[in-house]
């Protein structure tokens, strides 16, 4: 059996870090684990040019423990009003790596997002010009559309006709959940890849209804029926270089999930690369989970692989029922549990 794995440091391609004091609680979780993050900017307001990028990097810089080495990598939130030139500039000085696109009101604070996407043509012009990955909250908003199906009704809709109008554009659907995100990304150019969350990995849809509501399953996209588990767990354990790590850690204050209406958002900073590898060792694929969670991220993006590893030991890891204290303590995934494996410090 093993008992220890040491892999190049790895990047979490989809994280939320809030600011203020849930950015202070959070930050240094997602930095202990991680060289690099893709930053997502839907604080309220969301970050719509590269200023506000750059004064977030900086509050994300500033709540990281002393000599840490940890890179945000900052998103630009797409409007309707987005503006080209503006987004090309932030691009090339080195702020935006990347924008993301949430269909307007698709999740938690998204009620600035696009209202047509076909209409940024101009932006997405100009994106596949300069090299500049588009990321998507792949799910339609219409309330007609079943929630479990948004995903594969996105790829439908819109996801096939931009891949179509935009061929050189560099495109991630992000934390897919279902058996058609996974053949379709499988399928589809090596323009298009995808990235996929513990949660997904780890709980079907059974588990938001398990002897009673369970806010903290809750997330979105919500998660599936069985099938759709297995679809995307054979995707991230395949080895293709279209696969990779992206947590979509989304804290939100146990108030907030505990409630009339709970918050969407499952929090797994904390033992994110732990929960990861499980699956990985459960599937027969300890050799490929390096190229998820190190390699296939960064050569999608165009960014260097990182230097340095990490090293993981076959130590039984207890989950704690809350992280944090007071205003900002969360409820991790896995809350209660006892990992396998843990992150040598
Ligand atoms: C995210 C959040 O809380 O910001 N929630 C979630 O359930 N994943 C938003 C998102 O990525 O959809
Ligand atoms: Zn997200």
């Amino acid at each position: 059996m093993t008992e220890r794995l040491t892999i190049r440091r790895p990047d979490d391609w989809h994280v939320h870090l809030r600011d203020g004091a849930m950015l202070q609680a959070v930050a240094a979780h997602t930095a202990r684990q991680f060289a690099r993050a893709i930053i997502m900017p839907n604080l309220t307001p969301p970050v719509t040019d590269a200023a506000a990028a750059r004064a977030y990097r900086d509050r994300i810089v500033a709540a990281l423990p002393a000599g840490c080495d940890f890179t945000p990598l900052m998103t630009c939130y797409l409007t309707d009003g987005a503006d080209a030139d503006a987004i090309a500039v932030g691009h090339a000085e080195g702020v935006f790596t990347a924008c993301k696109l949430y269909p307007a009101h698709a999740t938690t604070n998204s009620a600035h997002g696009v209202t047509g996407i076909f209409a940024l043509a101009p932006v997405l012009e100009r994106m596949q010009a300069i090299g500049m990955p588009l990321l998507i909250h792949g799910e339609v908003t219409d309330r007609d559309v079943d929630i479990f199906d948004r995903e594969a009704v996105f790829i439908d809709r819109t996801l096939q006709r931009l891949v179509r109008d935009f061929p050189a554009l560099r495109i991630v659907l992000e934390h897919i959940t279902t058996a058609d995100a996974a053949d379709y990304v499988t399928a589809a150019p090596d323009t298009v890849a995808a990235t996929i969350t513990p949660q997904h990995l780890i709980i079907n849809r059974n588990a938001i209804f398990d002897g009673g509501l369970r806010p903290h399953a809750y997330c979105l996209p919500v998660a599936k029926r069985e099938r759709h588990r297995l679809a995307v767990r054979a995707a991230a354990v395949s080895g293709s270089p279209k696969f990779f790590l992206g947590t979509d850690s989304a804290p939100h204050v146990v108030g907030a999930k505990e409630s009339g209406c709970g918050c969407a958002g499952i929090f797994n900073a904390p033992f994110a690369l732990e929960s990861y590898l499980s699956v990985f060792e459960a599937e027969g694929a300890l050799d490929r989970f390096e190229g998820f969670a190190s390699e296939h991220g960064a050569r999608f993006y165009g960014l260097p692989l990182n230097t340095g590893t990490v090293t993981l030991e076959r130590v039984a890891t207890p989950v704690p029922a809350l992280v944090g204290e007071g205003d900002t303590a969360v409820v991790p995934f896995h809350a209660g549990e006892t990992l396998e494996w843990q992150l040598v410090a």
